[in-house]
């Protein structure tokens, strides 16, 4: 198992180009099995997780062929083999759950894992489950499977979300394409990557309204076909850089970055005290002068602050003068960091959803485990700025989600480095 090794040496200067979106490509890939004709996505990151996706479709009889080193995904699902999709490879993801509506929609039948729970809290499917049945579909749990049916094809229907799914709003969408009659998707998410599938699920010939906000509406139609998408960014790889010259000082320009996709997080940066600036090429980030304040947040669905930057923004808070809440509002269980970041020096407590960080002058270099994927690179960040040598080990769930970390960083002038099986 690889670990990280950063020793920690002030401000970080220079530019880093933000990649296209894990979790968008997550999505957008199962859509390929919603049509017989090529669907290719440009800017894909290229990342552990988009290739056990690639794995998944593959064992559903897709071709997925990666190009240009990765970025360029070509995908074909001309002839699907199988409708099971297996707890090997789903039990590793959960994202593997998105090809449930696209295979039941194109096949009229799906045997799909539950994924099971995972480090960051239980996260049920049971939206997903529900979803599916109001368009139709019957539905057994049996052998730690989901086998769905839906003999004469899905039909239309209203799906009123009691809470906000990023992914249960993407099954519905993608089943909803091709079934009969219309479908509204109430309380839908808002989600930067909700909307560029859809943009790609229209440009594959889908009938879509609404995106972005918390209705969407979906015409069926009867069968959809190929096109070329590009990934939006990755807000989240964005978030995550725009705060390293915010811990560390220093000016980093996010290339590729856009405000609207990062807007409350900017929000909370200006509170703390941490100028960005919008520029023809993406967001330029510096702190406007001396100390970061402490600020309060609370992770909300989009456009709300997001859970996926939590954990970075704590690993800032850890300087910030004074005391700062953190209020974890989507999952159970995401302070897992906490923890380690305490082993480097950070002064935090924990009750339940809440975290109180009491900011200190300097946090100290430390080993320390990665538990998931954001709070291995929260780990990273507060390592950045600590005093002395970090050690960062089970980097592995880093790699599900930050492609060339070290060369990134690198390039603005930090320290760090892969050992590899350390
Ligand atoms: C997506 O997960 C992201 N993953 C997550 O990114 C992200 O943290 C999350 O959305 C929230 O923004 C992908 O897009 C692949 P949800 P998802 O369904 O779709 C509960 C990362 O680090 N819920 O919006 O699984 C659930 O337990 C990750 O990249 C149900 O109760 O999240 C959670 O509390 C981790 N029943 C809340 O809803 C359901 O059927 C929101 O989850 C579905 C969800």
């Amino acid at each position: 198992m690889d670990s990280i090794l950063v020793r920690g040496n002030g401000p970080l200067n220079g530019s880093i180009h933000i990649a296209g979106a894990k979790n968008a490509c997550l999505a957008l890939m199962p859509a390929t099995l919603l049509s017989d004709e090529p669907l290719t996505l440009t800017n894909a990151p290229r990342l552990s997780d988009i290739r056990t996706m690639a794995l998944l479709l593959q064992s559903l009889g897709a071709e997925v062929t990666s190009l240009q080193e990765g970025k360029v995904l070509a995908m074909s699902s001309h002839d699907l083999t199988s409708h099971t999709a297996d707890y090997d490879i789903v039990r590793k993801m959960r994202a593997s759950f998105l090809v449930l509506g696209p295979l039941l929609a194109r096949a009229g039948e799906a045997s799909v894992s539950l994924p099971g729970g995972c480090a960051i809290g239980a996260r049920p499917v049971d939206l997903h489950l529900k979803a599916m049945e109001a368009l139709g579909a019957d539905l057994e749990l049996r052998d730690g499977y989901v086998h769905a049916k839906a003999q004469g094809g899905l039909k239309g229907a209203v799906i009123d979300f009691p809470m906000v799914s990023v992914g249960a709003t993407e099954n519905a969408l993608m089943a909803a394409t091709l079934a009969k009659g219309t479908t509204e998707i109430r309380n839908a998410a808002r989600e930067p990557e909700i909307v560029d599938l859809a943009r790609c699920l229209r440009a594959m010939g889908a009938r879509i309204e609404g995106e972005g906000s918390a209705t969407i509406t979906i015409e069926g139609v009867d069968r959809l076909g190929g096109t070329t998408h590009p990934v939006v960014t990755d807000r989240i790889e964005l978030g995550t850089y725009m705060l390293a010259p915010a811990i560390c000082g220093g000016q980093v320009e996010c290339l590729g970055g856009r405000i609207e996709l990062v807007g409350a997080f900017c929000e909370k940066l200006d509170a703390a005290g941490i100028s960005v600036e919008e520029t023809e090429r993406g967001l330029k980030v510096a702190r406007k002068n001396g100390r970061v304040g402490a600020v309060d947040v609370k992770t909300e669905p989009f456009p709300g602050f997001p859970t996926d930057l939590q954990a970075q923004m704590m690993a800032l808070l850890c300087t910030a003068e004074g005391s700062s809440v953190l209020e974890e509002r989507i999952f159970e269980n995401r302070f897992m960091h906490a923890p380690e970041l305490t082993r480097m020096g950070a002064n935090i407590e924990v009750h339940g959803g809440h975290a109180t960080v009491h900011g200190v002058e300097k946090l100290r270099g430390a080993r320390v485990m990665a538990t998931d994927l954001r709070a291995s690179v929260s780990l990273i960040l507060a390592a950045l700025a600590a005093e002395g040598e970090t050690v960062v080990s089970r980097v592995y769930h880093l790699d599900r989600g930050y492609e060339r970390v070290e060369e990134k960083l690198g390039a603005c002038g930090a320290l760090i480095e892969r050992i590899s099986g350390g």
